[in-house]
């Protein structure tokens, strides 16, 4: 009699057993996939705002199986450790500037930064839209990350503590860069001194005069209050600040199938909504800047860009032994851009 009433008991208790297991394997199943998206500009910045509407969309078109976790203005990974973070699996997505993307290991990506390679709208996103990127994706993914789109912010300008008109004026100012080699030799070519530092750290630094200026858009000077610790504000359009939309592979290769369409759907009407306001914000943000009377607002003349072109050319040059003849041919073809005639 007892054996069979301890035998009943372990059924019930094995049963039991099973019945919380497979409860806990279907609330697992029916969580949610957590998608932490990290980024280092404020929220009303192009990239703040994009990043929502992807939330939206991924999270919409998913039916809720997906769940995006937004952790703006660096809160939770600054510049130098979000693709490591991104590698490791931490973060599931980001959209850092390709300027960055050296530490990666896939310096190419430097080219970009060529000096007015890319200052044209229409040549830029030519560039991102050619064959030529998938090689350059490729790339990405031997390192374990996935490039799902290009989100094109816009042309560079510069704004420092005294105006920047001639090329002589950089002479032995401290300028903030973005990690590429490219940009360090730019800065070195003006007669400049170039110094890396997270995009987090730059208000207070301009502020204290650890660096006397930066280039950026002036969607991120705005929204980062730049403009009210410099002087002066440069339009040249020397360069181009372009976002990888990037994923981890594994998770993403690792997705259930029937997330994918609606997740590229996200993906494809977020980059739409990046480009159109990124193009608009960085005009209205130039006005907004000149209409606080706080900066001088300079726009180089074509004179004044000649100059700045001829002085900079030499780096396209040097990069010829970093990146190879051919490979920069190739990108100069790819975008259209025609290097004047020295
Ligand atoms: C910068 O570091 O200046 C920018 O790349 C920041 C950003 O993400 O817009």
């Amino acid at each position: 009699m007892r054996t069979k009433l301890v035998a009943v008991a372990a059924a019930i208790i094995a049963a039991g057993f099973a019945l919380a297991g497979s409860a806990q394997a279907q609330a697992q199943a029916q969580a949610p996939i957590i998608i932490k998206f990290s980024h280092v500009v404020s929220p009303d910045a192009p990239k703040g705002k994009a990043t929502m509407v992807f939330k939206d969309l991924a999270e919409k078109y998913t039916n809720g199986r997906v769940k995006v976790e937004v952790y703006p203005n660096s809160s939770l990974y600054k510049d130098e450790e979000e693709l490591e973070a991104l590698q490791l699996g931490s973060v599931q997505i980001l959209a850092p500037s390709i300027s960055k993307f050296g530490p990666l290991g896939v310096k190419e990506f430097d080219v970009f930064d060529l000096p007015f390679l890319m200052s044209d709208d229409a040549r830029a996103r030519q560039m991102m839209a050619s064959p030529m990127m998938e090689d350059l994706n490729k790339k990405l993914e031997a390192k374990g990350v996935t490039p799902l789109a290009y989100w094109d912010n816009g042309a560079h300008v510069y704004t420092a503590n005294r105006p920047l008109i001639r090329p002589e004026d950089f002479r032995g100012l401290k300028l903030r860069i973005q990690g590429s080699k490219v940009l360090d030799a730019a800065v070195r070519e003006l007669g400049g001194i170039p110094q890396i530092m997270a995009f987090g750290e730059l208000y207070q630094a301009l502020q204290t005069g650890v660096v006397d200026g930066e280039d950026n858009v002036p969607s991120n000077i705005l929204t980062q209050k730049f403009y009210e610790v410099q002087k002066n504000l440069t339009v040249s359009y020397h360069g181009r600040l372009t976002y990888a939309l990037v994923t981890n592979k594994k998770f993403w290769d690792g997705l259930p199938a029937d997330l994918k369409e609606p997740l590229a759907r996200a993906v494809k009407e977020s980059t739409d909504y990046f480009n159109e306001t990124a193009a608009k914000d960085n005009v209205d943000a130039l006005e907004k800047i000149k209409a606080s009377g706080k900066v001088q607002v300079h726009y180089l003349t074509d004179d004044e860009k000649k100059a700045w072109v001829a002085k900079l050319m030499p780096v396209h040059k040097e990069m010829q032994s970093r990146f190879g003849k051919d490979f920069i041919e190739k990108i100069y073809k790819a975008s259209g851009f025609t290097p004047p005639q020295s």
